[in-house]
């Protein structure tokens, strides 16, 4: 996005919200004490629209949008939102049949509001919704009989015999696989292309089972597309990005009355 600030006159009171919530802080106060950038600061602006959504009057346009088309801010209720977080389930079990376009179509207009370190929006999203898609990468998957070849530990070998009986314990029937990318040279330490990707499939998690949909992370379907070419060839990822993660969804075939009650992490309060 071009990195461009246009202020109206009129309506700036000149509080000076947007040159303080600038992370990088790249902006001042020009001659007429309206907000600009500081001489050269452009490069350092990162696009994260702070200066834009912080200003009270709407008065402050960032790379030609226009403020009045941002959403009003909610921040919801805070009980529904934690019994979301306490009732969402990994689900492992998918009616056969697709997501309702226009569910998905939410759960991909919701993905640019994830956070990704230094605003970088360096994610690629593979969505694979066709039914023969996900069949050729359950045939790919299931065909050679490499996965988990060289692993001998217990429950390894119970799934190659799963694998073997038929069943698909890596995709679960499910009818939607996201898998999601970062750039390469994001995911090195510090990591911060994985780490964002992981938010991203964290908010759409939560998303999805807000719909109504089922999801579950899923590092055995990562393991087959890191483990097998052709699998990782049918998410399609462009040449300059890394497989981070995936997670299935779909409607879901069973249904949980009740939350687990996990046992708490440890915390040191200091
Ligand atoms: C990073 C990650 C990878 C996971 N991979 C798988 C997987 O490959 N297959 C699977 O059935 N569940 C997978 N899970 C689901 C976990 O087993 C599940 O989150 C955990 O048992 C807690 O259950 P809950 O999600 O229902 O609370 C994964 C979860 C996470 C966070």
């Amino acid at each position: 996005m071009e990195r461009k600030i246009t202020v109206d006159r009129e309506k700036c009171v000149h509080c000076g919200l947007c040159v303080a919530d600038c992370p990088m802080y790249c902006l001042e106060f020009g001659g007429e004490q309206t907000p600009q950038y500081q001489d050269g600061a452009e490069g350092l602006c990162i696009a994260c629209q702070h200066c834009m959504a912080v200003c009270p009057e709407g008065a402050l346009s960032f790379g030609g949008l226009n403020p009045a088309d941002s959403l009003p801010t909610a921040y919801g209720n805070s009980d529904a939102l934690l019994r979301l977080i306490q009732s969402r389930r990994s689900m492992r079990h998918f009616k056969d049949e697709g997501i309702p376009s226009e569910i998905l179509a939410k759960i991909q207009a919701m993905l640019p509001f994830t956070p990704t370190a230094s605003n970088a929006n360096g994610l690629h999203f593979s969505i694979v919704r066709s039914r023969g898609k996900m069949e050729a990468i359950r045939r790919a998957t299931y065909g050679t009989g490499a996965l988990f070849g060289e692993v001998n530990s217990p429950g390894l070998r119970r799934y190659r015999e799963k694998i073997a009986s038929g069943e698909d314990i890596i995709y679960r029937g499910a009818p939607v696989m996201i898998a999601v990318a970062s750039e390469k040279e994001r995911t090195v330490p510090p990591c911060h292309g994985v780490v964002d990707a992981a938010i991203s499939l964290t908010l759409v998690d939560l998303y999805a089972q807000s719909l109504g949909l089922g999801a579950v992370w899923c590092g055995l379907a990562l393991h087959a597309a890191l483990q097998i070419p052709e699998v990782l060839a049918l998410l399609e990822i462009p040449e300059e990005y890394a497989l981070c993660y995936t997670m299935l969804l779909g409607v879901p075939a069973v249904r949980y009355p009740r939350t687990v009650q996990p046992e708490p992490f440890r915390v040191k309060i200091l």
